[in-house]
């Protein structure tokens, strides 16, 4: 295939598979943090998700009130609560696959409990998409 040809043919792959524009880089976890974690975002996933676990108030996730708490927290945590019952394994972030983390299912379609940011409205198409790009990039902790 002539090269010009093929790269028009990869890009629009990219883009059928939802990966973003190639020339946006991805969101980094620093980006992320302060557009939806602190109780002064719309998101407000600090309200509930800074107290210590607990099954009524935050599904037992608990990401503490800053940036690298809430990393080690996603990073380290598989469901304990009912999204984790039974034979279902579910990763917070399975970093490369943000369709099968749960916390971007958790955004989006949940497969068990609520959406969140439980109560409040959803999370816009560009903070999905900033999200969806920080796990599909490996979910550094950067
Ligand atoms: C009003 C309180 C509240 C807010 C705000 C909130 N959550 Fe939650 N969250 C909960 C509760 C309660 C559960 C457990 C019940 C459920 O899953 O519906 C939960 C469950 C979760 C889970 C699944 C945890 C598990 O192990 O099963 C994730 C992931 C999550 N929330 C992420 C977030 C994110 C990200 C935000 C911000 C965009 C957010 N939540 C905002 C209360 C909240």
């Amino acid at each position: 295939m002539h090269p010009v040809g093929a790269a028009a043919v990869l890009a629009g792959v990219l883009a059928v598979a939802g990966c973003g524009a190639s020339s946006t880089p991805a969101a980094t976890f620093t980006e992320i943090y302060p557009l939806i974690f602190p109780i002064e975002t719309k998101a407000q996933c600090n309200f509930c998700h800074g107290l210590p676990s607990n099954d009524k108030s935050n599904g037992k996730l608990s990401m503490g009130i800053d940036q690298p708490t809430a990393y080690a927290a996603l990073m380290a945590t598989s469901s304990s609560s009912m999204c984790g019952s039974g034979s279902a394994v579910r990763d917070l972030v399975v970093p490369g696959d943000a369709d099968n983390s749960l916390l971007f299912q958790k955004l989006t379609t949940p497969p068990c409990g609520g959406r969140m940011p439980l109560g409040g409205s959803p999370l816009t198409a560009a903070e999905l998409d900033q999200i969806r790009s920080w796990i599909e990039a490996g979910a550094k902790d950067d």
